[in-house]
Order: structure tokens, then sequence, then C-alpha cells
């Protein structure tokens, strides 16, 4: 599903090997002045973002989990452009955002696309969905009768019927607008989709049917996703590489195992520990990490290390110094001066990660 047709392909644009990621995100931050805000030291901001990087390859799924706050949507939304990001670069197969006009940035949007929590409000009311769907073709200058092709195909892989078309987003089920806003990303066979938590506002029973909807529609269509959702157990499952963000940051990343069997950092541990597990004798045996308080303001980070109030390893050095996202050695990217690797799933109490607050 990749590949330039209509839609054209972008002056200056490089023919890529095979080893350039699809997207490569260098020190994004992502800064929102607070209204009313003014301190000592002037105007004051939100730090959503505060350097964040990353690679994402072809077909791949890369999730982004951490607490509430911590600038997951941010992230995506800068992405995809729906914000402009306050400083660093967004390459979309070697090409720079930032450097693209807005003529140029319009017509590469098509090769990325996101798909938004709430379907509901993600749908214009007073559209049929036949018009919804057609709307981001025409603006790109797809063929009616080409875009007629395209939405009839992708309504029926989702198990929409052609019917639908001329119904209303409120005549719909919320999975089945769901599956709207999906076929909606898809329209302009985008390369890229960013997924913030599409399945949260779903009954769980139909959660499942959308994620699995989802791989099967990333596996035929060569999608790379970056996803974001609360439950890890559905991140464990889609993903491919794993980033966990906490105020702003990334403080951990790898693969789905080096995330899920070997993490190093006290944050991941804590999440980790803090997810139910469905094998009660793991649940029963495994070590408790309770984490104090809440995440500090990111209109006013701690300095060193963002976690350390929280952390039941911080030492003096953390107030002093901010970590690095590096490679302890361990084959995976952790930014914290005391890392050890451990297993928190399966590891037992009479072994514990660090102590346990
Ligand atoms: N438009 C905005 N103006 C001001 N602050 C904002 C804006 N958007 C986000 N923020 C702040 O930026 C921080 C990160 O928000 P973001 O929505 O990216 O977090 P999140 O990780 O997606 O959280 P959640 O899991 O609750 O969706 C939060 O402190 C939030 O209040
Ligand atoms: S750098 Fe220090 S405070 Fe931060 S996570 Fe590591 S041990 Fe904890
Ligand atoms: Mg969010």
């Amino acid at each position: 599903m990749t590949g330039s047709t209509s839609e054209g392909v972008l002056p200056g644009e490089v023919q890529t090997g095979s080893e350039t990621p699809l997207l490569r995100v260098r020190d994004l931050v992502k800064s929102f002045p607070v209204r009313g805000g003014v301190g000592r030291r002037g105007k004051s901001f939100v730090q959503a973002v505060a350097g964040v990087s990353f690679d994402l390859s072809r077909g791949e799924t890369l999730s982004l989990v951490g607490e509430s706050g911590c600038g997951k949507s941010t992230t995506a939304r800068c992405v995809v452009r729906i914000l402009d990001p306050t400083s660093g670069s967004v390459e979309f197969d070697g090409i720079d955002l930032n450097g693209l006009s807005a003529d140029d940035l319009r017509r590469s949007r098509r090769r990325f696309q996101m798909v938004f929590q709430d379907p509901q409000a993600s749908l214009n009311p007073r559209m049929t969905i036949g018009q919804t769907l057609s709307e981001p073709l025409h603006i790109h200058g797809v063929d009616p009768a080409e875009s007629r092709d395209r939405i009839r195909e992708l309504m029926s892989l989702v198990q929409l019927r052609d019917g639908d078309l001329d119904r209303y987003p409120h005549q719909f089920s919320g999975g089945q607008r769901q599956r709207i806003g999906i076929v909606r990303a898809l329209v302009l066979r985008p390369e890229l989709i960013a997924l913030d938590e599409p399945v949260s506002a779903l009954d769980v029973s139909i959660q499942a049917e959308i994620i699995r909807l989802l791989e099967r529609l990333r596996d035929q269509f060569g999608l790379a996703y970056l996803f974001i959702a609360h439950d890890l157990s559905v991140v464990r499952h889609l993903s491919d590489q794993v980033a966990v963000m906490y105020l702003g940051t990334i403080v951990e990343s790898g693969s789905n195992s080096d995330v899920y069997d070997n993490s190093a950092h006290p944050y991941t541990q804590a999440l980790l520990a803090a997810a139910p597990i469905p094998d009660p004798r793991i649940e029963r045996t495994r070590p408790r990490i309770v984490l104090a308080g809440d995440p500090p303001s990111p209109i006013n980070p701690p300095t060193g290390c963002r976690f350390r109030t929280r952390c039941w390893k911080a030492q003096p050095r953390c107030a002093e110094e901010e970590p690095v996202l590096a490679d302890p050695g361990i084959g995976h990217l952790v930014a914290c001066h005391y890392p050890e690797a451990s297993n928190v799933i399966t590891s037992r109490p009479d072994r514990p990660i660090g102590g346990a607050l």
C-alpha cells in the first residue's frame, strides 16, 4: 500500500535505502505557555515533551507508555504535525519536516495519519460517513472513481457495509465508529499511523476485536504504528519496540522483551510491577513497588533526574546530573545513573529489585 500515486512525490525527496528509519525523531521539545503564568523569571511554560528521540522502522510498532500527563499524546501530535514542535526534528523517510514549505508539508501529510481515542469526537456529526471519508481524498486530488474504490475496499476490510456510507456517526456503535476512524486514517494510503489510545474508550469486549483488526491491517499494508495505550499487556502484544516516558522524557527504550523481561530503570520496574498479571501464582509472589506521590509538575520539573523525587534508589548525584539515555551494557537504552536489569514480572520477593517503598 506504499508508493507514490496521484498524490505525487515531495520535491527534494531522496531515494532512501532500507536502513533509513521511516521516522527519526531527535531532541523533540514541545512547550505550552501557561495562561496567566508569569513567574519571577518571566512567562511560565509546561514542558510537555522535553527532548525525546527515537526511530521507527517501516512495518514496525513502537509503543509509548507512561503515566497520564507524561507527554505521549503531545509527542504523537508533534510527529503527525497536528502540533508544531518547539524545537528538535522529525524526519519522515529521510525528509526533515521542519524544512518543508506549507504546501509540501500538506502533501506529505497523507503519509502519516492519526487515530484518536474518542471516535465520536473525531467524526463530524453533520457529515455522512461517505462525506467524511471522501474529504481527505478530495483535498489530496485523488480521482473520484479511485476514491470510491478505495473507500469500498477499506469499508469491507473493517467489516462495514457500503450502505453505511450514507449514515451519520451517531447511528453507529463506539466500535463501529472506531472502525470508521481507522478507515479515514487509511484512505490516503499512509505509511505511518499514530494511534492514541485507540481502544480505551471502547467496551472491553470490543477492544480485542479492534486490536486484532489493527494487527491485520498493519501486516496487510506494511504500516508502521506509533501506538499509545495504558494497558501494558496490549502494548506487549502489539509492539516491536517500547519507549517508557516520564515527565516529558524517555527513560527506557528497547525491544519488547528488553523492556518487559529485562527492565533496568526504576520507573519502568514500578510500572510493570503495578500492572496486573493474569497468572495468580506469579501475581501472588512477585515484588511490590509502590511509587510515592504523583509526578511533579511539568512546569517546574526536578533538577537532575526527573524521577528522583519518587525514586527509592536516588543518590545525591541524581539531583545534580541529568542521566542520559544510553546503553549501560545490557543491549537497550536506559536513562539512570544506577541501572539494574531485572525481570520484574517473574522475580520473587526474596530477591527484591532495589527494595520497595
Ligand atoms: N494544549 C496544551 N496546553 C497546555 N498544556 C498542555 C496542552 N496539551 C498538553 N498539555 C500538558 O502537557 C503535558 C503532557 O500532556 P499529554 O496530553 O501529552 O500527556 P499524555 O501522556 O498523553 O497523558 P494521558 O495519558 O492522560 O493522555 C500535561 O501536563 C498536559 O497537561
Ligand atoms: S538516576 Fe537516580 S533518581 Fe533517577 S532513576 Fe536512576 S537512581 Fe533513580
Ligand atoms: Mg494522551
